[in-house]
């Protein structure tokens, strides 16, 4: 059984990514990052990104969010936003975004600096899951 909830508290959900920004391990880039997301049943899933002295196998924020979700039972994202240092939005990386598609998809809402829009609109013709099934 899933619920969603009839309105979303994107402060209290930004609040949660500040505090996840805030235990992130960037000591390479200067550049911590913290994300949090509303799961279909109601979880909260977050993370920060955790960098590498080698920098290109660095993680990002959103790694440790789906990282999370699979890891605590699964479910689907409905609502996600993400900070930078200052604790304000910040839009994700392209990169991060097929992360995002890959659980929540297109209807996944996303708290940018635009306002809430669709992940439908932050990443256009997505490539997805439904691809290798066809
Ligand atoms: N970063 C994220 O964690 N998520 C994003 O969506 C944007 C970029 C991190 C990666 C790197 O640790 C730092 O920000 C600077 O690029």
């Amino acid at each position: 059984m899933t619920s969603t909830p009839p309105t979303v508290d994107w402060t209290a959900l930004r609040e949660e990514a500040r505090a996840a920004m805030r235990r992130a391990y960037a000591p390479y880039s200067g550049y911590p990052v913290g994300v949090a997301a509303l799961v279909d049943d109601g979880r909260v899933v977050t993370g920060c990104n955790v960098e590498n002295a080698s920098y290109g196998v660095g993680l990002c924020a959103e790694c440790g969010l789906v990282s999370q979700l699979q890891n605590s039972g699964g479910g689907r994202l409905t609502h996600f936003t993400c900070v930078d240092g200052n604790g304000e939005i910040l839009v994700p990386c392209g990169r991060c975004r097929q992360l995002l598609y890959e659980f929540g998809g297109p209807d996944l809402l996303l708290e940018t600096p635009a306002g809430i829009l669709p992940l439908s609109e932050m990443l256009p013709q997505a490539f997805g899951p439904d691809h290798l099934s066809k």
